[in-house]
C-alpha cells in the first residue's frame, strides 16, 4: 500500500526554484509511460547550461532517434512489445535462456538464501560463495586457471584495457570492434589504431609500428556483423610480435563450440594463445554480468588494479546462482546451439531465394544492410506493421553508410515464426 507519509518529491524549476510534486505512484509502470511515448516536451531544458533540444531534433530529422519500447512480457519468441504481440527477431538471448523456468528459479532460491542487494565492492563484503562458485565454474568452463566477475560486459572491457595499458603503450582494434573496447582503450591512455575489419596485413603492420606494451583487442564474433574474428591468425602474429591478444566474445560464448564454449572452443585456441578472455553472461547465458578469464595473475592485477572492478557494488548473489544454472544448461543442452544452426542455414537459403542482400555471417546474427538511417528505420516499421521486431541499427553503432535490420534468431524460434520472418521480409520496399 502506498505510505501516505512519504515526503513529497522535489524537482527544480526553470528558473532554479525547487517545488514539490507528488511522489510517483507505488505502482512503478505506470510511471513509465510518459518516456515510453518519447515526446520531446518530456525531457525537460529546465536547469541544462548548454540548451539540449536542438541536438535531439537534429538526431530525430537524421532519422538517428532512438526510443525504448516497453516490453510487457519476458524475453521469447513470442513478445509483448508497447502492448502488441510481435515476434521477436533482435534479442541476443540466443539460447533462449533468459526466461528458462530452471533458471528463474535458481534466481529464486538465490534469493531466498542471499536476498536482494549484494551490498558492497566484491573487495568490501559482497563476494559471496555464489559469487566464488561461479568464478570457479567460469574458469573450468573456459579451461583457464581463474576467471573475474564483472558487472557488465562494459566494465569488464574497460577493467582489461585500463589495467594492462597505459600512457605510453599501444592498443591495437578491428575497425568493427566493440563501442566498450574502444572505449577501453580510450580510458587507459594509450595510443589506439585501428585496423581495416578483418584485414590481417594492416592488423601486422600496427603491431610491427607500435610503441609500449602492445594489446590486440577483438571481437570474437562481430556484434553487428555476425561473422568471426581471424582468431588463429591473430594469435600467432601476437605470439611472434610478443603482444598481448584480448578476445571479447560476448556473441559466441554459448553459441559456437560443440559445449558451446565459444569462439576460442571453435577455434582450438587455449589460454596460452589468447591470454585474455572476455565474456558476457547476458546474451546465450540469459543473466546478467560478465567475466574475464586467464591466468592466475591476471586476475590478481585486475582485483589490485582495475578501477571498474574495485569501485563498484558486486551483483546480486542470487544472479550468481541462476548464471551456475544456465551454464550447466549452456552444456548439457547441445540441441539449443543445434536449432540455431537449423535456423540460420533455413534462413540464409530463404534469404538468397528472395534476393535480400544479407552479410556473410554464419552466427544468429544476420544483417540486412540498408544504407542510410532512413532506410533502415523504414525497413524496421514495415515489418513492426507485419508484427515482427528487428529495431534498426544506425550510426554511430554502425559505421555511416551501413545502417541496417540486425536479424537475430533464438533457439526458441519455430519454423512457423521463421516463415512470417521471411514473409515479412518479401514485402520489404527496396
Ligand atoms: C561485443 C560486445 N562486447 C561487450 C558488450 C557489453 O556487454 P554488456 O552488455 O554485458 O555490458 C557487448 C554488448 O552489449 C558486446 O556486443
Amino acid at each position: 500500500m502506498a505510505d501516505s507519509r512519504r515526503p513529497p518529491v522535489r524537482r527544480k524549476k526553470a528558473d532554479g526554484r525547487s517545488v514539490a510534486t507528488p511522489s510517483a505512484p507505488p505502482d512503478g509502470r505506470k510511471a513509465a509511460a510518459p518516456e515510453a511515448v518519447n515526446e520531446p516536451a518530456a525531457l525537460s531544458n529546465a536547469v541544462a547550461v548548454k540548451p539540449l533540444r536542438p541536438e535531439l531534433e537534429r538526431r530525430r530529422r537524421a532519422s538517428l532517434y532512438r526510443r525504448r519500447r516497453l516490453l510487457g512480457t519476458p524475453q521469447g519468441s513470442e513478445v509483448v512489445v508497447d502492448g502488441r504481440p510481435m515476434l521477436s527477431f533482435c534479442s541476443n538471448d540466443y539460447l533462449g535462456l533468459a526466461a528458462d523456468a530452471r533458471v528463474v528459479q535458481a534466481l529464486q532460491q538465490g534469493a531466498d538464501r542471499w536476498g536482494c542487494g549484494a551490498g558492497a565492492a566484491h573487495l568490501v563484503t559482497g563476494h559471496t560463495e555464489a559469487h566464488h562458485a561461479l568464478e570457479q565454474a567460469l574458469a573450468k568452463f573456459t579451461g583457464r586457471e581463474r576467471a573475474l566477475l564483472f558487472s557488465s560486459g562494459y566494465l569488464a572491457n574497460l577493467a582489461v584495457l585500463s589495467t594492462l595499458t597505459g600512457r605510453g603503450d599501444t592498443v591495437i582494434e578491428d575497425r568493427l570492434d566493440h563501442a566498450s573496447l574502444i572505449d577501453g582503450a580510450r580510458l587507459s591512455g594509450a595510443r589506439l589504431r585501428r585496423y581495416p575489419h578483418n584485414d590481417l596485413a594492416r592488423a601486422e603492420r600496427l603491431l610491427r609500428e607500435a610503441k609500449g606494451e602492445r594489446l590486440l583487442a577483438v571481437d570474437g564474433v562481430f556484434s553487428m556483423d555476425g561473422d568471426l574474428a581471424p582468431l588463429p591468425e591473430l594469435a600467432r602474429l601476437c605470439r611472434e610480435q610478443e603482444a598481448w591478444l584480448m578476445v571479447d566474445d560476448a556473441h559466441g560464448l554459448g553459441v559456437l563450440g560443440e559445449r558451446g564454449g565459444g569462439s576460442l572452443e571453435y577455434r582450438r585456441l587455449d589460454s596460452r594463445q589468447v591470454p585474455v578472455l572476455m565474456g558476457t553472461l547476458g546474451k546465450a547465458l540469459g543473466t546478467a554480468g560478465a567475466f574475464v578469464a586467464g591466468s592466475a595473475e591476471l586476475v590478481e592485477t585486475l582485483i589490485q588494479q582495475a578501477r571498474t572492478y574495485i569501485f563498484t557494488t558486486a551483483a546480486p548473489a542470487a544472479l550468481a546462482e541462476a548464471t551456475l544454472r544456465s551454464l550447466e544448461l549452456v552444456e548439457q543442452e547441445s540441441w539449443r546451439r543445434e536449432r540455431l544452426w537449423e535456423l540460420v542455414s533455413s534462413f540464409r537459403a530463404g534469404a538468397a531465394a528472395l534476393g535480400l542482400p544479407l552479410a556473410d555471417s554464419p552466427t544468429p546474427i544476420q544483417p540486412l544492410v540498408a544504407g542510410s538511417a532512413q532506410k533502415a528505420l523504414a525497413w524496421s516499421r514495415h515489418l513492426e506493421e507485419q508484427g515482427i521486431l528487428v529495431t534498426p541499427i544506425r550510426p554511430p553503432t554502425v559505421p555511416e553508410g551501413t545502417a541496417r535490420l540486425r536479424i537475430t534468431f533464438t533457439a526458441l524460434h519455430e519454423d512457423a515464426h521463421l516463415e512470417r520472418l521471411l514473409q515479412a521480409l518479401e514485402s520489404l520496399p527496396r
